[in-house]
């Protein structure tokens, strides 16, 4: 079958390109587009680590085709930080050592901007409730969940705003 036409918007940035229909979304991303920060482990919707944000929801992008994307809102973890400037969720994590080889990272922050945004009171529980989808093979999480909770102060401040 011929390569199909999609339009995607990825970090406020517009971008054609031509896919096999087969193509998932993560590799149209690291692929087509050359955002390589969207890790592959899985490739079946199990660890999270391909993780972006679509129209405000964090999905599972080897779950999608990239032609199921067309005309969509992607943020991948490349959009989180402002120019050089970590975001504080990055920042946060830099601070409290929340990764070691850091391939499960870019899905844990992508989906944990999401939880912040939505819920910026999210306690503990509530964060390793959500966390249970991203799976770390290396930190054992208790500094991934110190560092989102040290976020939250900076969603709670863009609430106010
Ligand atoms: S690579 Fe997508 S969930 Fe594991
Ligand atoms: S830091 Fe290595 S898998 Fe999470």
């Amino acid at each position: 079958m011929a390569p199909t036409p999609v339009k995607l918007s990825v970090n406020g940035k517009s971008y054609e390109a031509k896919v096999e229909p087969r193509t998932t979304l993560a590799d149209c991303l690291r692929h087509s587009l050359g955002l390589t920060g969207t890790h592959v482990g899985c490739e079946h919707g199990v660890c999270g680590a391909c993780t972006v944000i679509l129209d405000g929801a964090p999905v599972r992008s080897c779950l999608m085709f990239a032609v199921q994307a067309h005309g969509a809102e992607i943020t991948t973890v490349e959009g989180l930080a402002n120019g050089d400037e970590l975001s504080p969720l990055q920042a946060a994590f830099r601070k409290h050592h929340a990764l070691q080889c850091g391939f499960c990272t870019p899905g844990i922050l992508t989906t944990m901007h999401v939880l912040l945004s939505e819920e910026p009171d999210a306690d503990a529980d509530r964060i390793r409730e959500v966390l249970s989808g991203n799976i770390c093979r290396c930190t054992g999480y208790i500094q991934i969940v110190e560092a989102i909770l040290d976020a939250r102060a900076a969603y709670k401040d863009d609430a106010r705003t």
